[in-house]
């Protein structure tokens, strides 16, 4: 089955030629327009803004992987587009491109909700650049997903495909949004997590090694760092997160130590104890959701998904205290907004309806929805 798919629900406009062949996706092209320099001012992403640059950017992208591919109404058998939950005016742009190009191929169109794209992601390419080796059967249910992007941290059980239960989300901001609020606190620039997340690997290069170990309560407490910060709902007795309260925390410490935004290594050291803060309560309360509901395999995706300290430390913990319970992460290609991961999360979508005849008149009725909920 060759499938073409279309993302464009926040800033990036995303395209896809996948083909998906017994659960196992090869993607055969691809192109993201990113519109960082469009809303880098601004420090977050203008919806209208971003609408105009997906307008610009798909139908040349379009024209792009068509005439490169030779694909048309012969050989395209399904097309995907994200339906929500995003920004309305980006998401407009995505889903009227694929309902006129499902209306003239005559294709069935399946609207695909972005967060189970995040969890498909984990489906497709993680050694080769295109080729899937076998993804699809190292994956079983029960899954439990830890989706953590710049809209949403969610903690999502899976007993089977696209069979979605919220048992855990963020009360404020999603994760991605403190590291991107914190990054422009600091004046790092917009997105924030990625850079972050480079000033801590470098911060890390340098400091010596932990002198007392009584001193660190975990392996990878900054040591002695000048600056604490909270764990928000590190020990409520539920599976639900906040990171308004550890931003706000990083805004007083900033207040109260105008020299740190303007000192290298203490940006450094402030964003090392911020995004171990954040890692602590993400990976603890994954833990915490896994011995409980014991699923055989725990996915990690969205955009924080590309954070190696995130990686490393829930896999390691993983590894310590449930380790029969399998780990999978996106390649970190995949991590951040595309269009593979709708392909492949549309697909099972398709494969898993009862009835396909739907799908064939989606070019007339599906809409975009800023507030798609995961079901
Ligand atoms: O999934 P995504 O591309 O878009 C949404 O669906 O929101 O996620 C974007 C978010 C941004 O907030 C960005 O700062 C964050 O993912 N992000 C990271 C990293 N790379 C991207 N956060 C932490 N560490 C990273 N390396
Ligand atoms: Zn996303």
């Amino acid at each position: 089955m060759q499938i073409l798919s279309i993302e464009t629900s926040c800033d990036d406009t995303a395209i896809a030629l996948v083909k998906a062949d017994k659960g196992q996706f090869f993607v055969r092209d691809e192109y993201v327009s990113s519109q960082t320099k469009t809303h880098a001012p601004f420090g977050g992403v203008v919806p209208n803004l971003a609408a105009r640059d997906h307008l610009k950017n798909l139908p040349s992208l379009l024209k792009k992987i068509i005439a490169k591919n030779k694909i048309g109404q012969d050989n395209i058998d399904l097309i995907a587009v994200t339906e929500g939950p995003g920004l309305i005016p980006a998401l407009l742009v995505g889903t009227n491109a694929a309902k006129a190009l499902a209306y003239a191929w005559k294709k069935p169109l399946v609207g695909v909700n972005h967060i189970a794209g995040h969890i498909y992601s984990n489906f497709i390419n993680q050694n080769t650049k295109y080729q899937i080796p076998n993804t699809g059967y190292q994956i079983q249910f029960p899954i439990l997903a830890l989706i953590v992007s710049g809209g949403h941290t969610e903690l999502i059980l899976m007993k089977k495909h696209m069979d979605f239960k919220i048992i855990g989300q963020t009360l404020d901001d999603a994760a991605g949004e403190a590291f991107d609020k914190v990054a422009k606190i600091l004046g790092l620039g917009y997105p924030g997590g990625p850079a972050i997340s480079i000033l801590v690997e470098k911060y890390k290069k340098n400091i010596p090694p932990q002198r007392d170990p009584a001193k660190a309560v975990a392996r990878y407490q900054i040591p002695d760092t000048r600056y604490q910060l909270p764990r928000p709902m590190l020990n409520s007795p539920n599976f639900n997160f906040s990171f308004s309260g550890l931003k706000t925390a990083l805004l007083y410490t900033v207040r109260d130590h105008p020299e740190i935004p303007k000192n290298k290594k203490l940006t450094q050291e402030i964003c090392a104890e911020f995004q171990q803060a954040a890692v602590d309560v993400l990976v603890s309360k994954t833990i915490r959701a896994a011995k409980k509901f014991k699923p055989k395999t725990i996915l990690l995706g969205g955009g924080v998904s590309a954070n190696p300290e995130l990686r490393k430390q829930l896999g390691e913990k993983i590894k310590k205290e449930i380790p029969n319970t399998k780990y999978q992460i996106p390649d970190t290609r995949y991590s951040t907004d595309n269009a593979a991961m709708i392909a492949a999360a549309g697909y099972f979508k398709w494969k898993f309806s009862k009835n396909h005849k739907p799908f064939y008149n989606t070019w007339r009725t599906l809409e975009a929805n800023a507030n798609l909920r995961l079901k």
